[in-house]
């Protein structure tokens, strides 16, 4: 099969198209025909040296596909050969092939097509297991994503405002913050402009805050949240140390959480997405939740679509097809 590979680490530029053996399907897994994969921040991390993939992991970057199913392991008894589903991968998705644990496909929702389904994985997966699984946010609860035009971000607007929430969102320009609004949020926050701290507290603090930044927003998260509120965060873009006041999280009765989803057991993300297939494809089958696709591009061109995301030029997710 044709893949992504990485010589070495480091620039956008490592990443090339090479020949390597064609994965062959273990017990419990389906070798999937891959139709579009699509670019994360994790694999920009990988592709640095930063990330590496989790014990028995493909070597080869990405963490989620659509496509068609080629052939099955042994005891798979869920799925077909022809059937067409995207699915949360530990790695291998940047190539025309990949062995998939059968737990982590999903089939594609009605409505999205072959290739957007390849956007849709980590996203739903992501905020369904923190936002909802986890934190429990609830409807007429007050929500704070940061990053909302984000791959996550657009995501997360969208499903928290469909369950009822009030969303807040935070985003580096107006056009962005203009996305996000269409998307379902009440209220954009202009982190150049505006102190996302003040405006959750006017407004009486978040119930629960999805985080991408990490350290440099630990302490504004927590100064932001609502009593009883719920902080997950989920990325390290502003670092991995920060100052986390026990007092005030004291005081609040909150809950601080950090998360991946890559390195858990597979009966955990078999868990998620069961509960992706049951509670969000049907909101995205009845079009109150879309993929927003910045672009799509073909998988040779993996090191343009590292790029973009490095210069956090896109809104909502960069598609690599195949
Ligand atoms: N833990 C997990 O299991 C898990 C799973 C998936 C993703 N993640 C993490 O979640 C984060 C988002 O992933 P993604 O795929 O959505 O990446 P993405 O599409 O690149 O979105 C990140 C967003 O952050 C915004 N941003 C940058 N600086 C910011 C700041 N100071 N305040 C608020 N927003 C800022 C960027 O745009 P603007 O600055 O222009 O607004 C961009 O839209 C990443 O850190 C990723 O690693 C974690």
């Amino acid at each position: 099969m044709r893949a992504i590979v990485a010589d070495g680490t480091g620039a956008p530029d490592v990443l090339s198209l090479a020949e390597l053996p064609d994965p062959e399907p273990a017990a419990g897994e389906v070798l999937v025909k891959v139709a579009a994969t699509a670019v994360n921040r994790a694999d920009t991390l990988q592709r640095q040296g930063l990330y590496p993939p989790p014990p028995g992991a493909s070597d080869v970057i990405g963490l989620e596909c659509s496509g068609t199913v080629v052939a099955l392991g042994e005891g798979v008894q869920d799925w077909q050969v022809g059937d067409e589903v995207c699915a949360l991968l530990a790695g291998g998705g940047y190539a025309e092939l990949v062995a998939v644990p059968s737990g982590q496909l999903m089939p594609v929702p009605e409505g999205v097509s072959l290739t957007e389904a390849a956007g849709l994985p980590e996203v739903a997966a992501t905020v369904w297991s923190n936002v909802f699984m986890l934190a429990g946010l609830k409807a007429g609860e007050r929500f704070l994503v940061h990053g909302g035009a984000g791959g996550i971000g657009t995501f997360a607007i969208q499903l928290a405002s469909a369950l009822g929430a009030e969303v807040f969102t935070t985003a580096g320009s107006p056009e962005k913050l203009a996305v996000c609004a269409d998307l379902g949020a009440t209220r954009g926050i202009n982190y150049r402009e505006e102190s996302f701290v003040e405006v959750l507290k006017d407004a009486g603090g978040a119930d629960v805050i999805l985080d991408n930044m990490g350290a440099s927003y630990l302490s504004g998260n927590v100064k932001a949240l609502a009593t009883a509120g719920r902080l997950v965060v989920i990325g390290m873009q502003g670092g991995v140390k920060g100052e986390l006041n026990l007092g005030m999280l004291l005081n609040k009765r909150g809950a601080v959480h950090a998360t991946s989803l890559r390195g858990r057991p597979l009966e955990e993300k078999a868990a998620i997405c069961a509960g992706v297939v049951e509670h969000v494809w049907p909101l995205v089958a009845a079009g109150r939740v879309r993929p927003v696709i910045h672009t799509s591009m073909p998988l040779a061109q993996a090191s343009a679509g590292h790029r973009l995301m490095e210069e956090s030029g896109h809104v909502g997710k960069i598609l690599l097809t195949v």
